[in-house]
This record gives structure tokens, C-alpha cells and sequence, in this order.
């Protein structure tokens, strides 16, 4: 979908209380006009919309938004510039977006001197909805993740230790055309792998031990997020236990996981698999959110969440296991909601992987 066509859409959301909107996440301003660098700010009113960057980015905003708003490059500062513009259209009140910082608000508060209506997630909640454009992004960040992987796993051996395996995974989707790392890389090997969110540590990786490996490749913005948890060598039959325990919480979410159904009954499914195994409390996070422009968006498949699942989602499905002093499993994969079915963005199969040495 068009840029302009995304900016309609946001105005078919705007209420009486304010005359225009001010979108300042930066996310956001990427989904609405396509800027990817880090200064931009878009006054959006019912016929118009204007583009505030500063002297950095004027060769890329013309190219990238030229299209889509009228750009203001400005010279003294972004709230001079917005008071000028804001004058020019006679705005009165404007609606702004709650993740803006307290400093921010302050400072417009003070400067503009009009009413700042906080608005509700406008902008995220059409990013609930990936469209044909968007799936393109996300289908190649995936694919890129997938193959690094297969990469990684033609180099990993017994001796490497945490931080570089992770330094290995992160070159490989480098290499193969991500932008950066979606998240902090997660590798967690043995007992560092009863913690969901890992560090890589100087710890060296062992035969006969589980390594949790949790990533992202990032393609024109869109995250990808995938966890496998491998055996290096034979798996011990705790492991094997466990890990079939996790892949059936998730192979029986991913069932559950259709258009309709609320997003905390697909969380409860898994959780009913776990909990039925004896491990109900050492899933203690929530089965998945969805991704796209941001590695965590809503909604999320969690126990709070009563969200109805929606043609154009897309969500992770990443249960685990995690237990103190012994190690985790988590496996992770990512499907798009279609109106007949799901469509899996991973390709990695997700059976029990165990390297030879
Ligand atoms: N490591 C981030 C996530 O899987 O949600
Ligand atoms: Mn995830
Ligand atoms: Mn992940």
C-alpha cells in the first residue's frame, strides 16, 4: 500500500477533538511516509501533510517522502518551524502520540501554546495489519535469517564461545543483506539457558549441552524473530523431554491460531500443554506478540490480551521451558494470518537439531 494511501487511512481514524496530528514515533513516520533516518516529524491535518527534517537528511527525505508530503528542512528549530506551520493552518488543537517523551511534550506544551490531545495507538493499530508491501519486507527478512542460520550451523562447533557465535550469526545476516540485528543476538548455551533474554557470555560452548539461539534480520525496516534451541552432540533424554514439550505447546497454538479466536485462548493452549507436562511455572512469558517495523508490536498472544486474531497479522509463536540451573528451550517461529489459513515465514525446520562432533 501506497504511502498516501496509509496516510488516508490515518485521518479515517481521526476524532473531533483535534484538528490534525503530530506523529513523532519514529516507526511510525517510516510506515506513514517511508523516512528511515532518525530526525523526522510529520503534521498531518485532514487535507495536507508536512515533512520537518533537518540539514542531514534533505538529499534522503526528498527522495524518500518527496512523494508523499511537503518537506520542511528546518534551520533553527523543529518547533519553530511546526509553530510556522501550525499558524499557516490555523490548528488549534493537535493530536499527539503517547509514546512522545515527557521533554518533548513539555517543550511543545510551552512553544506552540495549543491544545496537545494525546491520541491512542492510531498509527499501531493499522500496523496490526501487514499489507502486500509489507509482507515483501518481512517474507525477505526472514529469508535472510533462515539462511544465516544454515550458515551458522556449517561453523558452530564445541570451544566457540557465546559472544562468538552470535558475532558469526549476526555477519552471516550482515552478509546476506540485513540491515542490522533485529535484537540483542541471544545465544545461551548449558545453564545460561534458563534465561529467556540471555547475554552471549564468554562462556565456551560444550558437547553434551543445549545452545538457545534467539535472532533477527532486519530488511527495509521489518524484523524477523526466530529461536532454536540445538543440542551439540546426542541429546540427553531431559532435553528431548522437554524440547518435545515446547514443540507441541507450539504446534497445538499454531492450530488453535485462526482468524476469530481471542489472542490469550491461543496463549492458554500452549500453557495448557506445558502445564499439563508438570512445567506450567517455568513458561513464565507470554507465547508471542506480533512484529514488524518493531521486533515487539501489538497485540500480543498473551494471557492479557483479549484482541481478536485478524486477517494481516502476523505473530510469533515462541513457547519455553526454563529451569534454573539446568538450561531452556524455547523454539520460535513466526505466521501470517491469512482469512483461510496461516502462512509460516520460517523456513528452518523446527525438530530437534542435534549436531554431530
Ligand atoms: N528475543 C525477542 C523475542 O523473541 O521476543
Ligand atoms: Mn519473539
Ligand atoms: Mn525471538
Amino acid at each position: 500500500m501506497n504511502h498516501i494511501e496509509r496516510i488516508k487511512r490515518l485521518r479515517g481514524s481521526f476524532t473531533e477533538d483535534f484538528e490534525a496530528m503530530l506523529i513523532t514515533n519514529p516507526r511510525n513516520v517510516r510506515y506513514l511516509c517511508g523516512f528511515s533516518g532518525s530526525s523526522g516529524t510529520m503534521l498531518i491535518t485532514r487535507d495536507r501533510a508536512v515533512f520537518f527534517t533537518d540539514f542531514r537528511y534533505q538529499e534522503q527525505s526528498a527522495i524518500q517522502v518527496g512523494k508523499t508530503a511537503r518537506i520542511v528542512v528546518f534551520k533553527k528549530s523543529l518547533v519553530d518551524s511546526l509553530r510556522k506551520e501550525i499558524k499557516k493552518f490555523k490548528i488549534t488543537s493537535l493530536g499527539i502520540e503517547k509514546s512522545m517523551s515527557l521533554n518533548l511534550f513539555l517543550s511543545y506544551a510551552e512553544e506552540l501554546k495549543i491544545d496537545l490531545i494525546p491520541t491512542q495507538s492510531l498509527v499501531e493499530g493499522l500496523r496490526e495489519y501487514k499489507d502486500v508491501d509489507e509482507l515483501v519486507c518481512l517474507k525477505k527478512a526472514f529469508a535472510i535469517a533462515d539462511a544465516a542460520f544454515a550458515d551458522l550451523m556449517k561453523v558452530i562447533k564445541p570451544g566457540m564461545r557465546e559472544t562468538e557465535v552470535a558475532a558469526h550469526l549476526e555477519f552471516f545476516m550482515k552478509m546476506r543483506g540485513s540491515e542490522m540485528p533485529s535484537f540483542d543476538t541471544i545465544i545461551a548455551s548449558g545453564p545460561n539457558a534458563s534465561k529467556p533474554h540471555a547475554q552471549p557470555s564468554s562462556r565456551k560452548i560444550k558437547v553434551g549441552e543445549m545452545v538457545k539461539i534467539d535472532f533477527g534480520a532486519v530488511y527495509g525496516g521489518y524484523h524477523s524473530d526466530m529461536t532454536r534451541t540445538i543440542f551439540m552432540g546426542k541429546a540427553t533424554a531431559k532435553f528431548k523431554k522437554v524440547y518435545n514439550t515446547v514443540l507441541e505447546a507450539q504446534t497445538a497454538a499454531v492450530k488453535a491460531l485462526k482468524v476469530g479466536i481471542a489472542c490469550n485462548r491461543v496463549d492458554a493452549v500452549a500453557r495448557k500443554v506445558i502445564t499439563d507436562a508438570g512445567y506450567g511455572e517455568y513458561f513464565g512469558h507470554g507465547l508471542g506478540h506480533s512484529l514488524g517495523l518493531d521486533v515487539h508490536e501489538a497485540p500480543a498472544l498473551n494471557k492479557k490480551c483479549k484482541d481478536k486474531v485478524e486477517p494481516g497479522m502476523a505473530f510469533t509463536v515462541e513457547p519455553g521451558i526454563y529451569l534454573p540451573g539446568w538450561g531452556g528451550v524455547r523454539i520460535e517461529d513466526v505466521y501470517v494470518v491469512k482469512p483461510d489459513g496461516l502462512l509460516r515465514l520460517t523456513a528452518t525446520p523446527n525438530k530437534l537439531l542435534e549436531l554431530d562432533f
